[in-house]
């Protein structure tokens, strides 16, 4: 066992939703648990806990705040190289970078050394789990499961599926499609923090053959990850609708092959309706909201305030390379200005601690994986930050003068990025490992 003690942010359980707990003198106990994880033994004051754990080796970092480690809940490793590529829309983004890139990981040596550099990026970012597109060839998700068990830490990855409307060198091919998805899922799903989602890219990119295929090994390993996108932008709904004419909507054809379910995550759910929505809490299925990536390719907006109201999972997401940032705090700040437009009669925007929260413990809740990363609450998993508020001459300032913890909130979500997460703790089989 070993302590914490600085100030430390973390989250109410679960019924309270996003309300946050600001400890600023903090005391933060890890251990292993009965399986040998390193887990939040307790946490509070430091004050009630010191006589308790009076004799345990305690690292104390004054002036910086301990926080969970963000979540990431859509992202493409491959796409790293892609960021900040403009074009019109989607549909060309696509067909003129992304796919031409993608059909550089057929080769495992060319995955890997992607997979080290965005997996370094994720913890100097402060993100600690992540579930992420991998390209249609198998080399590609044994490349980045291979790098994420190094370095322990939990993530979710899949072989896209892909076998129509997309070019040679990341097509696939419809049966061997589903014999390796499988063939990945009995190497790599619960090994170590590994889990394994079904990739079915999106629904133009799939036959109808593929998608049922991909559904029935849905059914079939009910506890992996499925993650795919959907109404991202007007010119891919209306090809969905060119392919399926009866359809009710995009988001049905999914539903159609039995791919919503807990543990489902659809990227984007941007022109989407509250049949969809009610569709979407049915099930329980997850959007991951990209606002970054909506904004660079002029996808469209989120609608916070009606996925409140129709109350369906939905978290914060990066969606490197349409995404433009690793970096949680710019993907927090972008879902504030997108929030402006929807809920101006409610209130200004989202809160900090409905953003924050939206990337640590509601995206956990979101992905399936409540209480055990995401929070700091006993039994999570010890992935944590250690922040920084003195990173720059202008946050410091800044912080200095927050009047409350929603106001040091907002500075960190709009004047943050890398430089403000100090360290990044992974909790670890054998003991905690600094890896910043
Ligand atoms: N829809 C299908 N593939 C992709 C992708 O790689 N990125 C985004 N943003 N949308 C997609
Ligand atoms: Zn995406």
């Amino acid at each position: 066992m070993k302590a914490y003690r600085a100030s430390i942010l973390y989250f109410a359980s679960s019924a309270k939703g996003a309300q946050a707990i600001f400890e600023s003198d903090g005391l933060l106990v890890v251990g292993p648990d009965a399986r040998s994880r390193e887990v939040v033994q307790a946490v509070g004051a430091h004050a009630a806990l010191a006589p308790r754990f009076a004799g345990l080796p305690t690292e104390h970092w004054p002036g910086r705040i301990i926080a969970p480690g963000f979540l990431d809940m859509h992202v493409h490793y491959p796409q790293t190289d892609v960021i900040g590529s403009p074009a019109e829309g989607l549909l060309p983004w696509l067909e003129n970078y992304t796919f031409p890139h993608e059909k550089r990981f057929s080769s495992l040596e060319y995955g890997a050394q992607a997979a080290s550099f965005f997996i370094a990026e994720l913890l100097r970012n402060g993100v600690t789990t992540a579930l992420s597109f991998a390209t249609s060839h198998p080399a590609s998700v044994n490349a980045l499961f291979a790098e994420a068990q190094k370095h322990g830490l939990r993530l979710m990855t899949g072989k896209c599926l892909m076998d129509q409307h997309s070019p040679d060198g990341v097509r696939d091919a419809t049966e061997q499609s589903l014999l390796d998805t499988e063939a990945l899922i009995q190497r790599w799903h619960g090994v170590d923090r590994l889990g394994y989602a079904i990739t079915p890219r999106f629904v133009p990119s799939c036959s109808a053959a593929q998608l049922r295929g991909a559904g029935e090994l849905a059914a079939r390993y009910p506890d992996v990850w499925i993650q795919s996108h959907v109404a991202e932008n007007r010119e891919e709904i209306a090809w969905v609708s060119q392919l399926y004419p009866d359809a009710r909507s995009y988001l049905s054809v999914y539903e159609q092959f039995g791919l919503l379910r807990p543990r489902s995550v659809y990227a984007h759910c941007l022109h989407i309706d509250d049949e969809d929505r009610a569709l979407m809490r049915a099930r329980g299925a997850a959007a991951a909201v990209s606002p970054t990536s909506n904004l660079f390719l002029g996808s469209g907006f989120f609608d916070y305030a009606s996925a409140d109201r129709a109350g369906f999972l939905h978290g914060l997401a990066s969606d490197v390379g349409g995404g433009t940032s690793f970096s949680p705090f710019h993907t927090m700040l972008a879902a504030y200005y997108v929030g402006r437009e929807g809920q101006t009669k409610t209130g200004v925007s989202l809160s900090p601690q409905n953003l924050w929260w939206r990337h640590t413990a509601g995206a956990a809740r979101a992905l399936g994986l409540e209480g055990v990363v995401g929070n700091l609450q006993p039994g999570c998993e010890a992935d944590f930050v250690v922040l920084n508020p003195q990173a720059t001459p202008l946050l410091a300032r800044r912080a200095a003068q927050a009047a409350s913890l929603d106001e040091l909130l907002f500075a960190m979500i709009v004047l943050g990025d890398d430089r403000l997460i100090e360290k990044t703790v992974i909790s670890q089989a054998a003991g905690v490992r600094l890896l910043k």
